[in-house]
């Protein structure tokens, strides 16, 4: 990475104040912790967005300095926490369903409700008030915000706050206990998930043995991805599919849902997609196939570690499907293709491209950097930069030659295309 200058404390106030205005201009009322009217925003200032976030945190962090009561070491070690914390205790007291949506409750009334000791609870429920994440409409009342209506109200948001805090970050410090004790393992069983949990058994396996953790993985990964398929509707404008020649076949592997295959599909009905995933996965993804794509997507169970099925295709993709294997696993799926490529066969992997810092901004970065590191701890897998992701074709098998990394416009997404030249 380029080392860049920090900017002054002035320069980022002021670069505060521009975007502040180009984003209150923009909606119709300045956003506050009731009312967030920045949902508003068109998606030609989300832009604008990152930069006052990226702005306000470095102002934060710089305003702090290194030491002192207030100062960046103190409050990493010490005081985040807080806000965790009071967030988990609203996910497990349900706190949000225990206040009422258009009024407020007393704090008595409510530590009742929850079956909670007052004080306690009140000395907790400061904490989430200083985190915005509650407020106090008179004394001794407290009322919702914005968030925590968002949790009363919406599910999946309410099982990705509960799976992240309960079953996640736990995961997520025990990293160091597994990094310790298997160094550079690639294995599903040697992960941080494991050396938490005392488990051999995989993340899934071990959620998939209860039904309410399974239900809630369920409901945290629809909401992970509730914004996602911007990509999968991004990707007919992001690669030649045309020039895959007419009557073209694609096998979408590890497919899920079909989503990705769709949007192409609409677009090029020249194209055959099969769309292949594990039996259960593809009995449900059938059931949503649009009326019109039936004549030209079709789907198929297959393990893709057994050898492909589809001889002769003409591509062959693999849509968000290796950041969660490590590069034994990755080598060894794209491996089980090889007996069935024909010579000038694609091989397209569609997978966000871990940045290097400074080309995005600092809040996406740390959105991969987060991501990154949750694919380790429960996979001992990741996201992979450009060129490690391009290296895995050749790794794979040397036949199989990179091409090119299309960019997915507007995403953080690449679709890399191999050729299989034997
Ligand atoms: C993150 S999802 C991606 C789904 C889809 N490609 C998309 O982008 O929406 C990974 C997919 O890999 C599938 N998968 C996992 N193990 C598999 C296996 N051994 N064989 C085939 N598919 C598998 C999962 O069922 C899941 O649908």
């Amino acid at each position: 990475m380029a080392s860049q200058k920090t900017p002054s404390l002035v320069q980022l106030a002021e670069q505060i104040l521009a975007a502040a205005k180009d984003l209150e201009a923009a909606v119709s009322a300045p956003p506050d912790f009731q009312n967030d009217t920045l949902t508003e925003i068109p998606e030609s200032l989300s832009g604008t967005r990152k930069a006052l976030i990226d702005a306000t945190s470095t102002l934060n962090a710089l305003a702090r300095g290194s030491t002192g009561t207030y100062g960046r070491v103190p409050h990493l070690s010490c005081y985040q926490w807080l806000d965790q914390i009071s967030l988990l205790t609203l996910y497990r007291f349900r706190i949000p369903q225990a206040v009422p949506l258009d009024s407020s409750i007393s704090y008595a009334d409510l530590a009742h409700r929850c079956a909670l000791d007052t004080t306690q609870l009140s000395r907790l429920l400061r904490c989430a008030m200083a985190a915005h994440l509650l407020h106090s409409p008179t004394p001794g009342q407290i009322a919702h915000t914005a968030d925590i209506r968002l949790l009363a109200t919406d599910p999946t948001m309410w099982d990705f706050v509960g799976c992240t805090l309960t079953e996640l970050r736990p995961a997520g410090f025990a990293f160091l206990d597994a990094m310790a004790q298997w160094p550079g393992s690639q294995e599903l069983s040697q992960t941080a998930w494991n050396a938490c949990s005392k488990t051999p058994k995989t993340f899934y396996e071990d959620v998939l043995g209860d039904s309410e953790r399974a239900r809630r993985v369920g409901g945290m990964i629809v909401q992970a991805t509730a914004e996602g398929g911007r990509e999968a509707r991004l990707l007919p404008g992001a690669y030649p599919w045309a020039g895959l020649g007419e009557g073209a076949t694609v096998v979408d592997v590890g497919g899920g849902n079909g989503d990705v295959s769709f949007e192409p599909a609409k677009v090029h009905s020249g194209l055959q997609f099969v769309v292949q995933d594990l039996p259960g996965v593809v009995m449900e993804g059938e059931k949503g196939l649009p009326e019109e794509l039936r004549d030209h997507v079709r789907f198929m169970g297959h393990d893709f570690f057994q050898p492909q099925p589809v001889h002769g295709a003409d591509a062959l993709l693999f849509a968000k499907v290796f950041h969660s294997w490590s590069d034994k696993y990755a080598v060894s799926v794209v491996r089980a293709l090889v007996p069935a490529l024909k010579p000038g066969a694609r091989v397209l992997i569609l997978e966000r491209a871990l940045p290097e810092r400074g080309t995005v901004s600092e809040v996406e970065y740390k959105e991969a950097l987060a991501m990154d590191l949750m694919m380790m701890s429960l996979f001992n897998a990741g996201e992979r930069t450009l060129e490690e992701m391009s290296g895995l074709f050749e790794r794979a098998d040397e036949k199989l030659k990179f091409r090119k990394a299309w960019k997915v416009e507007g995403t953080i997404y690449n679709l890399y295309e191999a050729i299989w030249t034997p």
